[in-house]
């Protein structure tokens, strides 16, 4: 493993396989994606809407390189119970809290594994009749897909492989890892 565990020295090390990217790339991508979206929402402001609680990370550092105004707001559902494999079922635990008819909404993801969540999500927000939905992610792990949802905006496309930090989890743990690895599969 090429990177420390900055800010996590006390934490147990994860069972790591492989970083696929580290501080920095995620860093350089972030800009990339943010001048892109500061481009084609000139002369608009976006409501940015972050995906409890694996969007965060990204959402935070996504914001700060916008050039545009942007409102943001969360949204908390879950689709897997803190395991390795998705059940399927999605469920709203937090509802937004601002009105988004008429507004220009970006959904903000931290990866789109079977498609199943942000599916459920977009049709969720689209019937409440936003002015345009867009959706930015910064993982797409495309092979998995079971459902095909529109994507504008994908900041890398990945393997088929769990993996952990920069806001995503295993067992709610390793979300504060400031590179993305991909975890052992018999940790
Ligand atoms: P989907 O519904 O299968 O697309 O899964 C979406 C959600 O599952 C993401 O927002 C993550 O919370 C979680 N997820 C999917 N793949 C991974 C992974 O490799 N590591 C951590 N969480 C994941």
């Amino acid at each position: 493993m090429t990177e420390t565990l900055q800010g996590a020295s006390k934490m147990k090390e994860p069972d790591i396989e492989k970083v696929l990217f580290t501080g920095e790339e995620i860093q350089a991508r972030v800009k990339e994606l943010a001048l892109d979206i500061s481009r084609d929402y000139e002369g608009k402001v976006p409501i940015l809407i972050s995906v409890l609680k694996g969007g965060v990370l990204f959402l935070s550092d996504l914001m700060r390189e916008l050039t545009v105004l942007h409102e943001i707001d969360f949204m908390s559902v879950s689709s897997y119970d803190g395991g390795m494999d998705t059940t399927g079922v999605v469920r709203i635990l937090a509802d937004l809290s601002i009105n988004i008819e008429g507004k220009d909404v970006l959904i903000v993801e931290d990866i789109v594994d079977t498609g199943l969540t942000l599916d459920y999500i977009r049709h969720l927000l689209l019937g409440r009749h936003p002015k345009s939905l867009k959706i930015v992610t910064l993982l797409d792990k495309r092979e998995r897909r079971r459902v095909d949802v529109p994507i504008d905006y994908v900041g890398f496309v990945i393997p088929d492989a769990f993996v952990i930090g920069y806001g995503l989890d295993y067992q709610q743990k390793y979300r504060n890892l400031p590179y993305i690895a991909i975890m052992k599969s018999d940790a």
